[in-house]
């Protein structure tokens, strides 16, 4: 597929100020006929997407990549194609230097049929869905995983509120290591994040380090059911989280097209 028919009519959003930030869900990811193409992808991402090994994972990488350069070309006014990364040593993309004035973070992440991007400026962001389902060995994976005080809460938790629980700080903890960029070399039991499903998303602590809560502000995202997921900001002069949802469904000629837009979810 060529690249101009990929999402011809992507409607610009409306701009970005350093007061506000912006949270797409994108939901439709996974339709892979009309996704083959690569063209307007950069080089390292057409190299990363023939790796793929099922076609459905490569579709949603092509998609999300692809909505992503688009987003990022109108919050910057020039040409999807003119947008370009850099990796952070952990891999974290960002824009390439010749944007650095502009300020502006982003990142982004996938399950399943849902994928979620996060824009702001001067704050950095991280944000992180997961698919909830049932995983028998739960309480090993906390134990391996999480902080000795999220592993005592998730224990504390009726058997049935467990696997959300379970979800609740592992999107919190995502979160916030892809806001950091460090990914799993951040150690996940330095920082405790609530997980209770009846309680607010919060940071409690970060050992070893007094402020380091406070320099932070963590929430929940609804995705609806069967879904978690959480959203991490640098914390700085006020801001407002402005909300979109964009459904995206094959048109008649095989192309894209977006279904709607700045349709607000619950956050
Ligand atoms: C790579 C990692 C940052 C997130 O991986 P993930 O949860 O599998 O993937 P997500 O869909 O949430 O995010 C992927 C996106 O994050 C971004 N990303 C990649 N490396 C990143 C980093 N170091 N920091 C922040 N964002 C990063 C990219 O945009 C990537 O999209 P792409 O694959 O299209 O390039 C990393 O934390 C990881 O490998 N996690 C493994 C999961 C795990 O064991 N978690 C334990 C939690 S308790």
């Amino acid at each position: 597929m060529e690249a101009m028919n990929f999402c011809p009519m992507l409607p610009v959003p409306e701009k970005l100020t350093s007061g506000e930030v912006h949270v797409y869900r994108l939901t439709g990811i996974r339709f892979a006929p009309w996704q083959s193409g690569t063209a307007h992808l950069s080089p390292i991402a057409r190299a990363r997407a023939a790796r793929f090994y099922r076609e459905e994972d490569r579709a949603r990488f092509v998609t999300v990549r692809t909505v992503l350069r688009r987003l990022l070309a109108a919050y910057l006014g020039i040409a999807p194609d003119a947008v370009t990364f850099v990796y952070g040593l952990q891999g974290k993309p960002a824009l390439a230097s010749a944007w650095e004035s502009e300020s502006l973070h982003f990142n982004v992440s996938y399950s399943r049929d849902v994928a979620v991007l996060v824009f702001a400026r001067e704050r950095q962001v991280g944000i992180d869905v997961e698919c909830i389902r049932e995983i028998p060995e739960v309480m090993e994976l906390a134990a391996r995983f999480f902080a000795p005080e999220e592993s005592a809460a998730l224990s504390a938790l009726p058997d049935g509120a467990r696997t959300q629980g379970f979800f609740n700080c592992w999107t919190r903890k995502e979160a916030f290591i892809k806001a950091l960029g460090d990914g799993l070399h951040y150690p996940l039991d330095r920082f405790v994040v609530t997980l209770h499903p009846d309680r607010p998303a919060a940071l409690l602590s970060v050992k070893g380090d007094a402020g380091g809560a406070l320099r932070w502000h963590l929430r929940a995202l609804d995705l609806g059911p069967g879904y978690a997921a959480a959203l991490v900001v640098e914390r700085g002069a006020d801001c407002i989280l402005r909300p979109w949802h964009l459904a995206l469904s094959p048109d008649a000629g095989g192309g894209l097209r977006f279904e709607a837009l700045s349709v607000g979810w619950r956050v």
